[in-house]
């Protein structure tokens, strides 16, 4: 049976009432000239869902094409959504860092604001702060954490600087510690983390889902090169359905309803990322079955501490 992809509309609606486009387009490793360029042709393609975050330096280069598109399509802001991302070593003033993304942006708001990491580094107006010995200079635990962050991040979204606010590469025991704390008084509207094929989450999907929490799948093709895209099982569904593998994964994550973030500055990928099939049950339980033979984390940064472990407190 080959099916035809079409454009995915389809959208989810956040904790806060607010509705999201179930694909985003991801923006880590587009340097600036092609960053512009490939927020440009997504959005003419129908994206209305773009991520960035402070660390990938290209925030400039979102907000001139997010610009450029509204004068050149005459729609208005409140039909596109625009996340950043709070970086590390700016944690323990949100205000100040958001207010700078957004005039980078040259937003008023954004649609969502992520607390990047749970990990609190130093702020020395270095984006990875480093000890005499090299490592990356980290707060510990008990000086500052990410719950501190997140008492401040609610602060923003009640003055409407976001319109959301939520977590990315949080597990179950922190997402668990975080909102037994008092003060916490906002549920996270999503939480951002790597799934695909090799890594598909399922206790943390499940979990998320409980709390009203919607997710989002970051390196929904496996990050860099892509190397989903030669996996056997998600070939031959690509040959069944008459599309690309990379269309099996991200039709695969948008049938969770979860919300996949494929980053591509190829206007072609980039169109053909939007378009989706209908998976029969039956292949959805197959790409589920895919981490039977490949488990693999990709995004695996080395702080010197430990980020998915089981502990609450790094
Ligand atoms: N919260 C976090 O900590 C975090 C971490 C990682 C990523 N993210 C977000 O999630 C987004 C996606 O993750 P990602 O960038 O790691 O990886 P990804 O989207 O899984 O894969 C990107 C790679 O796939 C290639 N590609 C894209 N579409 C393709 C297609 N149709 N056929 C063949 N190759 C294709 C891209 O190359 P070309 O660009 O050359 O086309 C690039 O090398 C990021 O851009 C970022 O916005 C967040």
């Amino acid at each position: 049976m080959a099916a035809a992809a079409k454009i995915s509309t389809k959208t989810l609606k956040l904790n806060t009432g607010a509705t999201i486009p179930v694909i985003g387009l991801g923006t880590w490793q587009s340097p600036d000239e092609e960053c512009y360029s490939a927020v440009l042709s997504a959005l003419h393609a129908g994206y209305r869902h773009i991520d960035t975050a402070r660390i990938y330096q290209n925030e400039e280069a979102v907000g001139k094409a997010v610009a450029q598109y509204l004068k050149e399509s005459g729609t208005s802001r409140d039909k596109l959504f625009i996340t950043t991302k709070l970086w590390c070593s700016e944690v323990q003033d949100p205000e100040k860092a958001l207010k700078e993304s957004l005039e980078r942006l040259n937003l008023e708001y954004v649609d969502l604001y992520l607390m990047h990491w749970p990990v609190s580094m130093v702020n020395r107006g270095d984006l990875f702060p480093k000890t005499a010995s090299g490592t990356t200079e980290i707060i510990p635990f008990d000086k500052w954490n990410y719950v501190e962050t997140y008492k401040i991040m609610q602060k923003l979204y009640k003055a409407g600087l976001t319109k959301a606010i939520g977590i990315s590469n949080f597990n179950i025991p922190k997402i668990d510690y975080l909102l037994a704390q008092s003060g916490v008084d906002v549920v996270p509207a999503c939480l951002q983390v790597e799934i695909h094929p090799y890594l598909p989450q399922f206790d943390l999907v499940d979990y998320c889902t409980k709390k009203g929490i919607l997710v989002e799948c970051y390196s929904p093709l496996g990050s860099t090169g892509a190397p989903l895209l030669k996996d056997p099982a998600l070939i031959k569904l690509g040959e069944k359905y008459g599309v690309s593998p990379a269309c099996i994964a991200i039709s695969w994550a948008v049938a969770r309803d979860t919300i996949p973030l494929p980053k591509s500055v190829h206007e072609e990928r980039i169109v053909s990322n939007l378009k989706v099939v209908d998976l029969a049950d039956e292949d959805i339980s197959l790409v589920d079955a895919v981490s039977k033979t490949t488990a693999k984390r990709l995004v695996k940064p080395e702080w010197g501490v430990d980020i998915f472990g089981d502990s609450a407190k790094l």
